[in-house]
Formats: C-alpha cells, structure tokens, sequence
C-alpha cells in the first residue's frame, strides 16, 4: 500500500516535471516590446553615475572601452538578459544625454535599497532611490510618455518613448536587497537584522503591488546574493581559524541574514501571485547561482573566487577601484588587475563582466526560477 502510494506520488512528480517542461518547450516567445528594471548597483546602467558623480576609469574598460555608469569592467547581468531578449541595453531613467527608452527604462541606482533611507538603521551613504522613490519614477515616466505620445506629432519625440499600450506586454525585472542586508550588518546584532527580515520584505512586496496596479504583468524577481562572499568581506576577516567561516571560505552569519530574507521573499512571492492573479511572478535564485559560481571557481574557468580585479583590501585599509591610497605604508593606484575575464569579483563588492556573462546564462533559461520557466516564455500563465 505504502509502496503503491510511493509509486503514484513519484509518477505525479514525474508527470508534472515532464509537463512543465514540456509546457516550456511548446510555449511562444513572449517578444517583449520593453524591460523596465529596478534595484541596486548589480543592475544599474548609468543612474546613479548621472546623479552624482560619475563611475570613472577604469570601469568599463572590458566591453565598452571607457567608463558606462555600471560598476564593473563590462556588462551587467541585465545588458546580458537584454541581449538575449534581442533588445537594446538599457538607459538610465536619471540620465539626460544619449538615452532612449523606446524599448524600457532602467531605475536601477547604485547603494539602492528597499527600506527607505531614513528609516532608523539606515545611514546616509545609501542612495536617496530607494525602492519606493524607483517606482514613483516610474509611475511618473509612464504617464508622462502617455501625455508626450498622444501630443506627439513630433515624431522625432515618439522615437525615444515607448508606445503606451506597451507596457502592459513589458518585462519587469527587480534585483534588490543586498544594500538592505548590507547596512543591517553594518547597524544590528544578527538578532536585530532577522527581525528587520519581515518589514523589508514587506516594503518590497508593497513595491511589486503598486507595480502591478500601474501595468506589470511580467514580474522577474531576483532574490538577493551572498553577501558573506563577497572579497571585501572576506578581507576583513581576522583569523579564518575562528569558526565565522564555512566550508568555501564565506562568512556564514552574514550569508544566513541573505538566506532568510530570500526565504520570507519567496513565500511572500508565493502568495502574491494568487492575489495578483493576473500577473505571472517568477522568482529567480540568484544566491544560488553566485554561490554554485564561488564555490566551483576554477571548474569553471575563474581565478580564486576572493581575487579583487581592481582595488586593495585588507584589514586597516580600503583603497577602491580606481583611487589611490596607503597600503601598508606605501603609495597604491588601484587599477585594473591583467586578466580580467578571469577574475569573479571587479571591485571587491561587484561581479565582472565574465562572472555577470556566466550568471545570466544560466538563469535565463529557468533552471533557477521558479516556475522553472525560461525568461523567454515568463509571460505566459
Ligand atoms: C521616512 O519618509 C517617509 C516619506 O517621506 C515618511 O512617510 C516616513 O514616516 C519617514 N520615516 C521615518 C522613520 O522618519
Ligand atoms: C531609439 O531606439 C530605437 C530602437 O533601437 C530606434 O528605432 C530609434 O530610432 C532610436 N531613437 C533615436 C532618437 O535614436
Ligand atoms: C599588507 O600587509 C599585510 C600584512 O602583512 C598583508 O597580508 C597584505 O597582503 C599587504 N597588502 C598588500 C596590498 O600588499
Ligand atoms: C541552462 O543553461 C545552463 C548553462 O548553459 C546549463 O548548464 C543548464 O543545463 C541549462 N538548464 C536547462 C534546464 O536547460
């Protein structure tokens, strides 16, 4: 009995694995006219360098030849996803020279996070467009192209908006958190910050709504990354020996924070997708995708996965990208290092160009998404 219950779940499971992957398989293309994106410096093309001060050399260096307002040598996750859509890279809603967003906005700014900026333990340092602020641009930038495209006779002027019954059929894309994470570590015991969990997710929730409620139907979430991996968390580590690390070389504390927002996140998500039943939601694991990157370097063609391209840290001294400093009693210029397509980390804190091409083939086919569905086919119920 037991055994033929076994035997039926099994086949279920088997069954409904064949038919989502089969459903994959036999969908269209979506065709998406547009992507608008939200979130952080992981994904920002130019934001926040057009709001302050520009991201300078040698950042860019790998792809574009001179600084792009991304903070790494190349292209990001999300110019990769654009081109796999066949779409142009994005421009950034805050920038004013050379944009067009006849094919979507990116509202994506460097130090972003979900919370707003004054709430309590959040510091100045982080950036003034928060989630909420991101969207309200949004908001702004979609019904102003509506006004502009139906005054528009100008069609010079309709060449760089896009069409206002498009961004209903658009995909929307979020990756964000890790700045959130990030000034917890900096403010709140380990306690603190898993109480902090429910109100950030919350706040991000809130944001996919109004998001909803203005348009989105094509929601791709990227979950936050592990942030005790990274090199520049790394280097301050005192004495590997005492126990703060885990079996690849990562801090585990700091990782768990990461872990049990994205957990919050994804049963969050699970339930939002009943309440906005006519939206598809799908939810992308990108801790661990950087995670199964860091932890099979050199499988996969990558240096030591704690190398920093450009920049020195270490305990007592941060030199970034692109400054010059003291270290260890000597002048430095942090550039670029000799190879970077074969180092993960650009700066310390951001992902190369190389990493970011490895990353965005790998989840844009679904194989971490769930629904596994590929980005391809994501607008389909
Ligand atoms: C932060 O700013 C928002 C929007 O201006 C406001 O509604 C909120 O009460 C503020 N929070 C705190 C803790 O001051
Ligand atoms: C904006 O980009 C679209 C698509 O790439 C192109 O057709 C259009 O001519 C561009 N507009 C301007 C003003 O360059
Ligand atoms: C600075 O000195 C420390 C301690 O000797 C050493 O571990 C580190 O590698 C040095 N940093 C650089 C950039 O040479
Ligand atoms: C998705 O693509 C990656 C990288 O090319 C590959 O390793 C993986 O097997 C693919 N997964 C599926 C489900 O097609």
């Amino acid at each position: 009995m037991e055994s033929l219950r076994s035997f039926f779940r099994i086949s279920i499971l088997v069954l409904s694995t064949f038919l989502i992957a089969n459903a994959d398989e036999n969908m269209a293309d979506c065709h998406y006219p547009a992507i608008y994106n939200f979130g952080d410096s992981n994904s920002d093309t130019g934001g926040i360098s057009a709001a302050f001060y520009p991201a300078g050399s040698p950042s860019g260096e790998t792809y574009f030849h001179r600084p792009a307002g991304r903070a790494s040598d190349g292209r990001l996750i999300i110019d990769f996803i654009a081109e796999h859509l066949g779409l142009p890279y994005l421009s950034a809603y805050l920038d004013s020279i050379g944009t067009n967003f006849s094919h979507g906005a990116n509202f994506a700014t460097g130090g972003a996070t979900i919370m707003r900026p004054n709430e309590s333990w959040f510091e100045t340092g982080v950036s003034p467009f928060n989630l909420e602020i991101q969207v309200e641009h949004y908001t702004q930038f979609k019904d102003r192209t509506a006004y502009f495209y139906n005054q528009g006779k100008e069609l010079s002027e309709r060449e760089r908006i896009p069409k206002p019954e498009d961004f209903s059929k658009a995909l929307f894309t979020l990756d964000i958190g890790q700045n959130d994470v990030a000034a917890g570590i900096r403010k709140l015991s380990f306690e603190l910050q898993q109480a902090a969990i429910p109100k950030i997710v919350s706040q991000f929730i809130a944001q996919v709504r109004n998001l909803y409620q203005r348009g989105a139907r094509t929601i791709w979430i990227h979950n936050t990354g592990p942030i005790g991996c990274l090199p520049v968390t790394i280097s301050k580590v005192l004495d590997p020996m005492l126990g703060y690390l885990d079996e690849n070389g990562c801090v585990k504390n700091q990782n768990n924070v990461a872990i049990g927002l994205n957990k919050k996140l994804k049963d969050e998500i699970i339930k939002l997708r009943i309440e906005l039943s006519e939206a598809t939601i799908i939810y992308v694991d990108i801790y661990s995708v950087k995670y199964e990157l860091i932890s099979n370097t050199k499988n996969q063609g990558f240096e030591d996965p704690f190398k920093i391209c450009c920049g020195y840290h270490g305990i007592g001294y941060d030199v970034w990208c692109g400054n010059k400093g003291t270290v260890n009693g000597s002048e430095v210029y942090a550039g670029s290092c000799a190879n970077p397509p074969r180092v993960i980390s650009w700066d310390g804190v951001h992902y190369s160009e190389g990493a970011n091409h490895w990353i965005a083939n790998r989840i844009v086919n679904g194989s971490f998404s769930d629904p596994p569905i590929s980005i391809k086919r994501a607008c389909h119920k």
